[in-house]
């Protein structure tokens, strides 16, 4: 497997999202299968393994720290404290360290490497988390640090104080939006760049179809990409990637991944998936090298496509008010 490197920290140029073991796409296989496929990512040469607190309220992390124990000392493990129960009046050092020390216990280590901000609220001001990761930095606690879906202002803010390793906001081909500033602020400072959804929950595979149904916590059931209108109106972007990928001998999915692999050598997705075969496929993009000329042609294809639907925070929310 190739690396890259993200900050201080060399990662394989492909990782892995742990989420949906526990939490996101509906029910998910059980602990000893799911302990298995992460060991076995591992040995196909992931090195990146990315959790956090919220993922099913602590238990990913539990599974992720079980399964990574006897590797520890040869991955990259990331996690991230959510702000939203955060009280910025009531000692911010106190409560982040209290929230890392949590995520430590339930992943069985004494430090993570990457330690994330999984939102970056406004009403807490990025100078004053951007101190107290540095403090932790400082205790060896963390290696590195990141800020999920932030802004380019914000990650110039943070970083001035501590610097950062990881951005990892949402990108793939359906969700391009950071492409016309956080992705160049990061470049600019030198921090990696960790797309999550890089498959765009999947669709990006082709092997959803307008009639599936989903259940549960599926993240599928509200975000709007998903709606059968909108999954018939962006077939022309799975008959695009598909001919590519006819033409490479690989996946759409994997031309999903190469694509933004080729884009720039700091990015370094971790898509997620439950299924071996999927996995394999998903490390496999890391060996699916695309020449200028075949990127150009992407891109000319690609901005020819509308999109329709995407995936908001505000939409994943109503799942709370599903069944
Ligand atoms: N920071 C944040 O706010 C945030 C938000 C979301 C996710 N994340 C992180 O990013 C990781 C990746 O996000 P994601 O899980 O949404 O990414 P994703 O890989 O775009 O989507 C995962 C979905 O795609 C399916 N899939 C994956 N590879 C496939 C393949 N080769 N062929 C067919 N289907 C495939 C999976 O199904 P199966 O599992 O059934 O194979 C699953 O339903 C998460 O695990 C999590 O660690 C972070």
């Amino acid at each position: 497997m190739k690396t890259r490197t993200i900050g201080a920290l060399e990662v394989s140029a492909v990782g892995l999202g742990a989420m949906g073991f526990s939490h996101g796409y509906g029910p998910g296989p059980g602990e000893p299968e799911a302990i298995d496929l992460m060991r076995q990512a591992f040995d196909l040469g992931c090195t990146f393994f990315d959790t956090a607190e919220v993922y099913g309220a602590g238990a990913n992390e539990e599974l992720v720290g079980r399964a990574l124990a006897p590797i520890r000392d040869q991955v990259v493990l990331a996690t991230k404290f959510h702000p939203s129960t955060i009280d910025h009046e009531a000692g911010l050092g106190k409560q982040i360290r209290a929230r890392l020390d949590a995520s430590l216990s339930r992943l069985g280590t004494d430090h993570v490497e990457l330690y994330y901000q999984h939102r970056v609220p406004d009403w807490l001001p990025v100078e004053d988390v951007a101190a107290v990761m540095g403090e932790l930095i400082d205790e060896g606690k963390i290696l590195g640090w990141g800020q999920s879906q932030a802004t380019a202002a914000q990650i110039r803010r943070a970083h001035a104080v501590t610097p950062l390793t990881a951005i990892q906001n949402e990108y793939s081909i359906m969700e391009r939006t950071f492409e016309s500033d956080v992705i160049p602020a990061c470049e600019a400072l030198g921090i990696g760049f960790v797309p999550f959804s890089p498959l765009a929950s999947g669709f990006l595979s082709g092997t959803v179809s307008a009639d599936d149904r989903f259940t549960g916590d599926d993240v599928r059931r509200v975000i709007t990409r998903f709606e059968p209108d909108n999954m018939r109106a962006n077939q022309p972007l799975l008959d695009v990637l598909t001919a590519f990928a006819q033409e490479k001998g690989a996946t759409p999915a994997q031309i999903s991944l190469a694509w933004m692999l080729h884009k720039k050598d700091f990015i370094v997705p971790i898509p997620g998936s439950r299924r071996l075969e999927r996995i394999t496929e998903n490390l496999g993009a890391a060996d699916v090298e695309l020449s200028g000329e075949e990127f150009d042609r992407i891109e000319a294809e690609l901005a020819q496509i509308d999109l329709h639907g995407n995936r908001t925070d505000e939409d994943i929310a109503k799942l709370r008010n599903l069944d």
